[in-house]
C-alpha cells in the first residue's frame, strides 16, 4: 500500500461529468466524479454494466471529451471547466498513458515484438531501438520466449502479457486497464495481477483497473464503486500485497 501522505496523486478528477446526446436520448454516464489515485496503488472500478465504467477510463485516458470537470495528470493541469488544455492530445497520451484492453487487441498481421515496438517507433524510436526496447519488455514480462511468434499462435495469457508490455513501452506512469484479467484463468489473472502491482512499485505508476473479476477483488489498494455514472463508495482494502 502506497503511502498517500505527502505523495502528490498521478491522477486527480474534479467533478468529471459526461453525457451522451442531448434532450429525450441524454444518457448521464458519468456525474461528478472526483477520484485521486497515487504513485504506486492499484484501484479497481467496480459496478454494474453501465455504470459508467469504461467511460471514465476514456476520460482519463484522454479518449473521451469530459462535459464538465477539471483533470490533472501527472501534475500537469490537462482539463479545465470541461475543456482541454493541450491540442495535441495524441502526445499527451504517448507520454503519460499505458491503455491495456480487455482483449489484447494485438495488430495480428505483426509478431509479439513487432507489436510491441510499433508504438516505440510511433514516439519517434528508431527501428532498432524500438525492438531492443521491445524484446527487453518482453523479457521482463516473462514471454521473451515469444518475441517472434504472431498473435495467433500465443496462449491468451502470453498474448495479455504481450499487450501489457505494449502499454508499458514508452515508460507511462498512469496505466488503464478495462478488465485486463476477463479472458484468464485465475492463475494466469493472479499472474497478470502480480506483474501490474511490481510496474506499480518499480515505475513508481498508478494501475487503474475496471474488473468484474471476483477472484482479483484482494489484489487492489483501493476500489472505487460506481453507480448510475456516480461514484457510490470506496472501499479501502488492508490486505492488498
Ligand atoms: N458512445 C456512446 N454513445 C451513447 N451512449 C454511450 C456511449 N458510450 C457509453 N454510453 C452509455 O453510457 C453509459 C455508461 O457506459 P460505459 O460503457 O461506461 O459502462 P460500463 O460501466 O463500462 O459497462 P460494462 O460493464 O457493460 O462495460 C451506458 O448507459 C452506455 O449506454
Ligand atoms: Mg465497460
Amino acid at each position: 500500500m502506497s503511502s498517500t501522505a505527502d505523495a502528490v496523486p498521478l491522477v486527480r478528477l474534479t467533478g468529471i461529468s459526461k453525457h451522451f446526446g442531448e434532450g429525450q436520448t441524454r444518457v448521464d454516464a458519468l456525474r461528478d466524479v472526483s477520484i485521486e489515485v497515487y504513485p504506486r496503488e492499484v484501484v479497481a472500478l467496480l459496478g454494474p454494466s453501465g455504470s459508467g465504467k469504461t467511460t471514465l477510463l476514456n476520460v482519463i485516458g484522454c479518449i473521451l471529451d469530459p462535459s464538465a470537470g477539471a483533470m490533472e495528470l501527472d501534475s500537469e493541469q490537462v482539463l479545465e471547466n470541461g475543456h482541454w488544455l493541450r491540442s495535441n492530445l495524441r502526445q499527451l497520451r504517448l507520454d503519460k498513458i499505458g491503455f491495456i484492453f480487455q482483449s489484447h487487441n494485438l495488430i495480428p498481421f505483426l509478431d509479439a515484438t513487432d507489436n510491441v515496438a510499433l508504438v516505440l517507433q510511433l514516439a519517434g524510436k528508431d527501428a532498432g531501438t524500438a525492438r531492443n526496447r521491445a524484446v527487453e519488455l518482453l523479457d521482463y514480462l516473462e514471454v521473451g520466449n515469444r518475441k517472434g511468434s504472431m498473435p495467433a499462435k500465443l496462449s491468451g495469457g502470453e498474448a495479455q502479457r504481450v499487450a501489457i508490455a505494449r502499454a508499458l513501452a514508452n515508460n507511462p506512469r498512469i496505466i488503464l486497464a478495462d478488465e485486463p484479467t476477463a479472458a484468464l484463468d485465475s492463475r494466469r489473472a493472479g499472474i497478470v495481477m502480480d506483474l501490474l502491482r511490481k510496474l506499480a512499485v518499480e515505475q513508481d505508476a498508478a494501475i487503474i483497473a475496471v474488473t468484474h473479476d471476483e477472484k482479483i477483488f484482494d489484489r487492489f489498494d483501493r476500489i472505487y464503486h460506481l453507480r448510475d455514472g456516480r461514484l457510490d463508495s470506496e472501499t479501502k482494502n488492508s490486505k492488498a500485497a
